[in-house]
């Protein structure tokens, strides 16, 4: 098949994501929102921050919450709270964005990866016993494209084994495990606010969530060169603070979170209901909420399928093509091809669909019968 990228005759090309028509809807009061910041010649770490960490933390469940510069900052800054450094092993899911395996090579730690779910693509809790050495302190779990990972197995090792949790919860703001939202589960708690996010900024931006004290203490120290006093260091830290223009548009965008969630949910159900019979989809699991920060279908003619959307003017993406421990950054960790069969094999047959709240339901319809007609022309 040859790429042919065309207009479909219908609408414009239909991207993973369609900001601008969400800044239709939101224009007024991001302007309004951002012309109160400028005239408060307040500009990081102000106000408007402190009421985002304090809504974000009531949000998901916790005591505090702390906006960083971006989501891997927040992976960073908490290992550093955590003491993790050189000497010790952090154990993570291979199919993940970068940014994960890289926090922890960032602090000096190692990467130790173990296989996935084939049901969700999460860390499977079961391969993490086995990749336990002296050296392990923690794990990182992924909420991988919205759903949740089998905290409860999680957490029960990690009590076992004496070990930290941090939920790299980038790409599920609002998902659900067993009524308590993800990011309070653990130790700590990470958020991506990466415009393309569920809720995302209009530029980089991150947060930080956690019930410990001391745990909030040192990232509040360590976000802001390890000083908790002007001039005065008591750590090396980073500087990796909110600024107020973010954190405005944060705000704004907060309130039509729960809205937005849902409708991810409704484009969701409706692809779910006319994929389910051809190829595996996103699974709805008991006491869990999904929240389809991406929605992944699985199958074997996933290039081909990718290629036809193309040619028919739909954007797919594939989410994450290399699993980290095949990737070149990674080569030093000696990991080889067969590692981890599952990972590996995900990564030749996921396929991301668009969705994102303005999606309409014509273009939907466009997208599902497209999908379809392929399948029933090549299955
Ligand atoms: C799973 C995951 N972890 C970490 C990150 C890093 O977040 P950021 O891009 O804000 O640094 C992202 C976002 O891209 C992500 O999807």
């Amino acid at each position: 098949m040859e790429l042919n990228r065309v207009s479909n005759s219908r609408f414009n090309q239909i991207p993973m994501v369609d900001l601008k028509e969400e800044l239709k809807l939101i224009r007024d009061p991001i302007s309004e929102a951002l012309s109160k910041v400028l005239d408060s010649g307040q500009y990081i770490l102000g106000e408007k921050v402190e009421k985002l960490e304090k809504l974000i933390a009531q949000y998901i469940g916790t005591s505090y919450g702390l906006g960083v510069a971006n989501g891997t900052d927040a992976l960073q800054l908490s290992l550093k709270a955590l003491n993790i450094g050189p000497g010790d092993e952090v154990i993570t899911t291979p199919f993940t964005f970068f940014a994960t395996g890289e926090a922890i090579a960032q602090v000096g730690a190692k990467p130790v990866f173990v296989d996935i779910e084939d049901e969700t693509y999460n860390i499977d809790p079961f391969q993490i016993v086995d990749a336990l050495t002296e050296n392990t302190k923690a794990i990182i779990v992924v909420h991988l494209y919205g759903q949740a990972a089998k905290m409860k197995e999680i957490m029960e090792i990690a009590q076992t084994h004496n070990l930290r949790v941090i939920e790299d919860a980038c790409q599920a703001i609002g998902t659900e495990y067993d009524g308590k939202k993800v990011g309070a589960i653990g130790d700590i708690g990470c958020f991506s606010f990466f415009p393309s996010k569920s809720l995302g900024a209009f530029g980089d931006a991150g947060l930080v969530v956690t019930n410990q004290k001391i745990l909030y203490e040192k990232i509040n120290s360590l976000r802001n060169h390890g000083s908790e006093k002007k001039y005065h260091h008591s750590s090396i830290g980073m500087n990796s603070r909110l600024d107020e223009i973010q954190a405005a548009i944060l705000l704004v965008k907060f309130s039509y979170l729960d809205t937005f969630l849902d409708k991810r949910r409704d484009i969701a159900r409706r692809y779910t209901e006319s994929f389910n019979s051809l190829f595996k989809v996103p699974p709805i699991i008991e006491n869990r909420k999904h929240t389809f920060h991406q929605y992944c279908i699985e199958l074997d003619s996933r290039d081909e399928l990718a290629l036809e959307l193309t040619n028919n003017g739909i954007d797919s993406a594939i989410y994450y093509p290399v699993p980290l421990h095949l990737q070149k950054a990674f080569q030093y960790l000696h990991y080889e091809e067969g590692n981890f069969p599952i990972a590996e094999r995900i990564a030749n047959r996921l396929l991301a669909l668009p969705i994102f709240p303005m999606l309409s339901v014509q273009k939907q319809d466009y997208i599902i019968s497209t999908v379809k007609n392929f399948l029933e022309n090549n299955g």
